[in-house]
């Protein structure tokens, strides 16, 4: 029979009843109290041992990071910061921690603050942490949170595929997959490698976007959305892009630009509320974590505000809607620019946007949430719908406070010959992407849709900042350890 949770036994009534248990030690104090944590939730249960009754050699290897189960009676507690506590009746150590410094298997967290980076690189062990244990319950409740969210709008999830053939994003930036020798990869006369022999027939790499399939889907099925790994191999090593990452993507059909981000900020606005209203004890730690943070940084880089008051800030204020040309005359002249404060300087109309120039606007000039429309066509994917002015495209991007980037999607071009002239300035060719130029050929109708980022949008809820410490298993330039 499996032991009762912490989590189930913090939330009985303590009436002397027999309970079973299992965990890991946090620390055992005076021989007579041991802090037992199993990761259902961030507290833990305090266990009494009568260390009278019981053997010496058992006692000393009840040690910081041992595995322990223990059976005995749930009684109300005297000490303070619980209401119940275990008075043991047995314990068995089931699985050791070496509690001697010298040792060369010495259980590596101790009952101190140990650094992120620190345990990044002791993979099963930071599960193990008050932090990561509160990141990674919330990140599950996040995720509950996103299907309940679409599942209660009529959305229907859509499995897209992992492997493709296409290039979503036109961006370039694909893992290739093949099963092909590369010893001795069969080539064609000019040399390049002939994927004729490969598994697929073609070439073929990891998905970067659910999106072009989650459209056919749309199209059919009226609603839908993605949510699965996504796979990126820019060779940006900051802190906020992953090699591998899960991405959300909603796809509506009969929806414009505006429909688009009605939803998505309802979308946002749902699952913070979603994190404040079930995710109470993780929160509080975590926003106590963001506030010891924040004391520890320079006045004029300290957040105005709590983590938790930036949620709730987040779930009651209307999020701010500009397009991107006011975007480009409120960068041109702000003073950051104006004194050739930014790496790269707002250069007219046309400029691509930085994170530096997503986080200005943001956080000084607007200070929430801001949803950015209508860009250039030349700095947007090919599927975008094009504006009346022939110049723009219905973009849009939601900017976050600290994060930058949030989303990014748009209304899709549904017209068959202006999409065909979009591919064709992108050098995309047509032979291609029949099966996606067939959804314009019968019964196009215009439609909608976005990614969300969900470890972005994870840094948000927990305030962490950097998307490292958001994902059990990160995968970044020169790091696939484990
Ligand atoms: O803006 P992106 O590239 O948009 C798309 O992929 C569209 N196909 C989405 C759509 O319209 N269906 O990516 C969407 C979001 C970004 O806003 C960002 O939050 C996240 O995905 N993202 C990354 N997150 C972590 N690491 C990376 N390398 C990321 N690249 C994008
Ligand atoms: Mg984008």
């Amino acid at each position: 029979m499996l032991p009762e949770s912490i989590k189930r036994i913090l939330a009985m009534e303590p009436t002397g009843q027999a309970v079973q248990t299992g965990g890991w030690v946090r620390t055992f104090r005076s021989r007579r109290f041991i802090h037992l944590n199993d990761g259902s939730c961030l507290s833990g249960l305090q266990v009494v041992v009568d260390f009278e009754h019981m053997d010496e050699a058992l006692l000393d290897r009840i040690t910081t990071g041992a595995s322990i189960k223990v059976k005995g009676t749930l009684v109300a507690s005297s000490g303070k910061g619980q209401q119940s506590e275990i008075l043991a009746d047995e314990i068995e150590v089931l699985g050791d921690a070496q509690a001697d410094i010298d040792h060369p298997d010495f259980y590596p967290l101790q009952p101190k603050a140990h650094s992120l980076e620190f345990l990044r690189e002791k993979a099963h062990l930071r599960f193990r942490t008050q932090t990561f244990g509160a990141i990674f319950r919330m990140r599950h409740a996040m995720a509950f949170a996103m299907h309940q969210f679409f599942h209660e709008r009529g959305f229907y999830w859509l499995h897209t595929p992992i492997l493709t053939a296409s290039d979503a994003e036109g961006a370039g930036e694909m893992f290739r997959v093949t099963t092909l020798d590369m010893a001795n990869t069969p080539k064609h006369s000019d040399g390049s490698p002939d994927f004729s022999q490969d598994f697929f027939g073609k070439a073929a790499h990891l998905t970067v976007s659910g999106q072009l399939e989650a459209e056919l889907g749309a199209l059919g099925l009226g609603k839908v959305y993605t949510f699965g790994p996504t796979f990126r191999a820019e060779n940006s090593n900051t802190t906020r892009h992953l090699a591998e990452f899960w991405m959300i993507e909603p796809e509506v059909a009969f929806a414009d630009l505006n429909d688009n981000m009605d939803l998505a900020e309802a979308n946002l606005k749902y699952l913070v509320r979603y994190a404040l209203d079930h995710c109470a004890e993780d929160l509080d730690f975590l926003d106590q974590r963001f506030a010891k943070e924040e004391a520890g940084k320079k006045q004029e880089d300290r957040s105005k505000y709590g983590l938790i008051e930036r949620l709730k800030l987040v779930a009651e204020q209307p999020f701010e809607r500009m397009t991107y040309t006011r975007a480009i005359d409120l960068l041109e002249q702000s003073k950051p620019n104006k004194k050739g404060k930014f790496t790269y300087p707002i250069k007219g109309w046309g400029t691509d946007l930085q994170s530096e120039h997503e986080r200005f606007l943001v956080e000084k000039e607007v200070g929430r949430p801001v949803i950015l429309t209508d860009y250039p066509k030349e700095i947007k994917a090919f599927y975008m719908r094009l504006g009346e002015d022939n110049k723009t495209v219905r973009a849009m991007d939601i900017l976050f406070p600290g994060i930058g980037e949030m989303v990014g999607g748009s209304q899709r071009e549904e017209r068959l010959e202006v999409l065909k002239s979009r591919m064709k300035d992108f050098h995309i060719p047509e032979e291609e992407m029949w099966w996606y130029l067939d959804t314009r050929k019968f019964g196009s109708v215009p439609h909608s849709g976005y990614g969300l980022g969900f470890e972005r949008f994870l840094l948000f809820v927990t305030g962490m900042t950097n998307i490292r410490d958001v994902i059990p298993f990160p995968r970044y330039p020169k790091h696939i350890e484990f």
